[in-house]
């Protein structure tokens, strides 16, 4: 069976944890593509030759979740001949057998327009900016600068920028708790699989 989740949006809005929760209660393969620009970022020298070459072990850094490496993963992730060096990879993981779920920029609009289930997180800059602030401290004011810049540079590239698919189901996590947001995408997914029931 094959069955795709997409879930789009910007930076420390919610989409990983959502994503991973309806991974373990469907038992989707989980793809955070994110990381897959991280990495070309972090791997250095020509960010089109690192894209494709990109391995496993690229994947495995431990200094991928950085603000740093965000910012410089949103600098590569505006070229083009970057984002198609890693498109057959994500989409040919949208088809794994059982059911796969992604989070990205691009994944209802560009990756996977067929989708079977579509969801745009998103809540307001402020809290997104705390959200992140808690997992890598520094300075507040700077993180939500940091935020409001990469959220600029993905909404306004030229290629695939970041907007809700027309069908997207849009989750605005502002006032929500994790388990409040995970509810409303499961039961995306449940309109869409209704045989599955979750566990
Ligand atoms: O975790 P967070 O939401 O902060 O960022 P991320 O999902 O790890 O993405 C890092 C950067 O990669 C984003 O700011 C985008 O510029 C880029 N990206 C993208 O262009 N397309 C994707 N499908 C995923 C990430």
């Amino acid at each position: 069976m094959e069955f795709t989740v997409a879930i789009d949006g910007p930076a420390a809005a919610g989409k990983g944890t959502i994503a991973r929760a309806l991974a373990d209660r469907f038992g989707f393969a989980y793809l955070d593509t994110g990381l897959l620009y991280r990495a070309v970022a972090a791997k250095g020298g020509d960010p089109v030759q690192a894209a494709e070459d990109l391995s496993a072990q690229d994947l495995a850094r431990d200094d991928l979740r950085t603000l740093a490496a965000g910012q410089a993963a949103s600098r590569v992730a505006a070229l083009p001949a970057v984002r198609s060096a890693l498109t057959d990879f994500q989409r040919r993981f949208a088809r794994t057998a059982g059911g796969a779920v992604l989070d990205g920029r691009d994944i209802g609009t560009v990756i996977c327009p067929m989708a079977e289930v579509k969801l745009y997180v998103t809540s307001s800059p402020e809290v997104r900016a705390q959200r992140r602030w808690r997992e890598v401290g520094g300075d507040l004011a700077q993180v939500l600068a940091e935020v409001r810049e990469r959220d600029a540079r993905d909404m306004g590239r030229a290629d695939a920028p970041l907007r809700p698919a027309e069908d997207a189901v849009l989750i605005d996590t502002t006032d929500m708790t994790i388990d409040q947001a995970v509810s409303v995408a499961s039961a995306a997914v449940r309109a869409r699989f209704p045989e599955r029931t979750t566990p």
